[in-house]
């Protein structure tokens, strides 16, 4: 079969019955995509098949065929294509609020994120805690996670990021009337 994996195309040989994870993990090595549950309820094998995330380990990699997939190996690349510099700012907000912990489930947060970002440019709380629903923090660092592409966000915009959980509150934020 022929897979375009992050702008490559392969020629890759496997049996008719092995999913899209599979293949990127065991025959292209592309293992940035985890395999958690293996039975879609982790999130943690995300990857982007045209733009939209998919969980790579309910997919035959023969219903790829014919599409753009992207791994997170793909992902910086991707963005100096599009004329950007360094990482993805989605991997660079994650990386600058610390979002993550064992890293497992980081690689489908970002991509779910990253099309999140590219299908809203303003998405509020609700929108992204809505686009990460299937992606299961087993370390449950989800603060910093929320807190990561609020920053992203907000630096697209070139607007001050909200407070960060653990920040006190600068001084101009304060209630003059509470002090707090
Ligand atoms: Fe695919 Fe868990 S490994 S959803
Ligand atoms: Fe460990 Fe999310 S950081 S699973």
């Amino acid at each position: 079969m022929l897979l375009k994996v992050n702008g490559d195309t392969h020629d890759v040989g496997a049996p008719d019955h092995w999913t899209l994870l599979e293949v990127l993990r065991y025959r292209l090595g592309f293992t940035g995509t985890k395999q958690g549950c293996d039975k879609g309820d982790c999130g943690a094998c995300t990857v982007l098949l045209d733009g939209e995330p998919v969980l790579a380990c309910l997919m035959l990699a023969r219903l790829a065929e014919g599409h753009e997939i992207t791994t997170i190996e793909g992902l910086a690349p991707l963005h100096v294509e599009r004329g950007g510099t360094g990482v993805d700012p989605v991997q660079d907000g994650f990386d600058r609020c610390g979002a993550l912990q064992c890293g497992f489930c980081q690689s489908g947060m970002i991509l779910s994120a990253r099309a999140l970002l590219d299908a809203n440019q303003s998405p509020t709380d609700a929108d992204i805690r809505e686009a990460l629903a299937g992606n299961l923090c087993r370390c449950t660092g989800y603060t910093q996670i929320i807190e990561a592409i609020r920053l992203t966000v907000a630096e697209q915009h070139g607007t001050r990021p909200p407070r960060r959980a653990w920040e006190r509150p600068a001084v101009d934020d304060l209630d003059p009337r509470t002090g707090a």
